[in-house]
Formats: structure tokens, C-alpha cells, sequence
């Protein structure tokens, strides 16, 4: 198939289909315990956000290390059904509460959380747009972590420059990326890439048997098709060009 980019498919189907895996973007348990430790001390009563949650893994591991509340927000309402299922399983519904929301347009109060974390999510509204505006529900010295797609090299085959160009037009650099951060506000504290485990491990591997599935529940559509077709490719590009690109998690703390 020819390149494309996932936005361009329609939301309820990228969502049926991420809804049935355990995580919607690379990412592990490690890393995100990792980028916790770059936080400071979070008391008893401390604030959490989980942006763009998916149906909450990272928002679970966030809980097991922690001792404050999360809201945990996505779009799609099936994946926060999944969370609060999901909490409520492993006891955590006391201080986990998943949230059907917009991150473009939160339903929060200004200096409200400690800690806003986002895995994966916010080149959907955009990197630079996305710390401007949730800085304002932030404390003073309240942090951000945030894993985000990000060039690992100053230039790279035309190839995969074009695919995350269209999927992510403001994709950067790590340097310039930690850039934005410090213009946006924030003291850049810490910035670490994934490791490719959070991909092929995490992502990739268990897409494999969904997207059997997938094809099977919905033969002979082509839109389907097509949308599986985009993922295979996705894994492919990765394969080929992983030393050029990956997420990178920045881990920031509001100055102003
Ligand atoms: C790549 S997934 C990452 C999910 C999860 N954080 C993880 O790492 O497994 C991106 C998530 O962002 C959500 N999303 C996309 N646009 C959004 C928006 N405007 N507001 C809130 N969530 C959004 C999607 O529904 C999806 O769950």
C-alpha cells in the first residue's frame, strides 16, 4: 500500500482495534517506573494526569508507584471503560478514575496536579501546543513526562522522514524537542530514548495475532484491510529504520 498516516482512518475502528491489545503505543513497565524517578517526592494527596491513557496500562504502573490519585483521560470512551475495569480489578478504584475527555480541552482546574503524564499521545494535538497548555493545570514545580516520537539523528533516508512527516509534521529532534520544553517553560530534567523492546516486545509482537483477528472478524473489507496493511508497514519501517528514530520520554518541571 502506498504510505499514509493513521489519523487518516476512522477513529472508532483505530480504536476497536487498539482497545483489544494491552498497550496502544510502544512503552514498558521500566520505562515508565524509569521516567518516575526523575520526580520528586509525590505525597499522599498529590494530583496525577494520565493523557491520551488508552485503556491504562502506564496509568496502572503509575498507581502501583505512587501514593496520590490519577485521573486518567482518553477520547475514546471504550478504552476508559477498559481502565476502570481494569483499576477496579487490581484494587486500585479508590484511587484510579478513568475520565472520556478531550486533551485539547481538559475539564480540570488551573494548578490543580502535581505530575501530568502522557504516553504517546500528545502529537495528536501537537508537542509544543500540548506543554503550553496543560502547563496552566499544573502547581508551580509541578513536573511533565511525556514519551513523544522524536528523531534520534540529524538527517535520515527520505523514506522514513516522509512517512513520520506526514504522521507527526512537527516531529523534531531530541535537542530541539528539549528546546521547545525550556521555551514552553519548563526545566528539562531528564530525556532517555525507549528501548526497541517497547516496540517489537510491547507493540509489534502482540499486534500480530490481533491483526489476524481483526481480518477475519472483517473479510473482505478493504478499508480493514488497508488499516492492517498501514500497521504491518509501520512494523516494517521500524525494522528497517529504528536507528534513526523511536520515542524519546521527557521529563520536565514547570518554572513559570
Ligand atoms: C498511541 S495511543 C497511547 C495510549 C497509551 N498511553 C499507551 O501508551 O498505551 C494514543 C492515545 O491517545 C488518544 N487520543 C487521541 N487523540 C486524543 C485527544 N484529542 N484527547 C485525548 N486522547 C486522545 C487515543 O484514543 C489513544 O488512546
Amino acid at each position: 500500500m502506498e504510505d499514509t498516516a493513521i489519523h487518516k482512518f476512522d477513529f472508532a475502528l483505530i480504536n476497536e482495534y487498539f482497545a483489544g491489545l494491552e498497550r496502544q503505543g510502544p512503552g514498558s513497565p521500566e520505562a515508565t517506573i524509569r521516567a518516575l524517578g526523575f520526580i520528586g517526592n509525590l505525597s499522599n494527596e498529590a494530583k496525577i494526569a494520565d493523557l491520551g491513557c488508552g485503556t491504562g496500562s502506564q496509568t496502572m504502573v503509575l498507581a502501583q508507584n505512587t501514593k496520590g490519585t490519577i485521573t486518567a483521560l482518553d477520547l475514546f470512551p471504550g478504552s476508559i471503560d477498559k481502565l476502570n475495569v481494569n483499576a477496579e480489578k487490581l484494587g486500585l478504584q479508590n484511587r484510579v478514575k478513568g475520565v472520556a475527555g478531550s486533551m485539547d480541552n481538559l475539564p480540570f482546574q488551573n494548578d490543580e496536579f502535581e505530575l501530568i503524564w502522557s504516553e504517546g499521545a500528545i502529537a495528536n494535538i501537537g508537542f509544543e501546543k500540548g506543554l503550553n497548555y496543560w502547563k496552566d493545570f499544573l502547581k508551580k514545580d509541578g513536573y511533565i513526562a511525556i514519551t513523544y516520537e522524536s528523531w534520534f539523528t540529524a538527517e535520515r533516508p527520505a523514506e522514513i522522514e516522509k512517512w513520520w512527516v506526514e504522521a507527526v509534521p512537527e516531529i523534531g529532534t531530541i535537542g530541539h524537542n528539549i528546546s521547545i520544553m525550556q521555551e514552553t517553560g519548563y526545566v528539562p530534567v531528564a530525556a532517555f530514548t525507549l528501548p526497541e523492546k517497547c516496540w517489537i516486545d510491547n507493540y509489534f509482537i502482540p499486534q500480530k495475532t490481533r491483526q489476524e483477528e481483526f481480518l477475519k472478524k472483517y473479510a473482505g473489507d478493504k478499508t480493514v484491510e488497508t488499516f492492517i496493511g498501514f500497521l504491518r508497514r509501520e512494523a516494517e519501517l521500524y525494522a528497517k529504520y529504528k536507528q534513526y528514530y523511536g520515542y524519546v520520554f521527557y521529563i520536565g518541571k514547570k518554572y513559570k
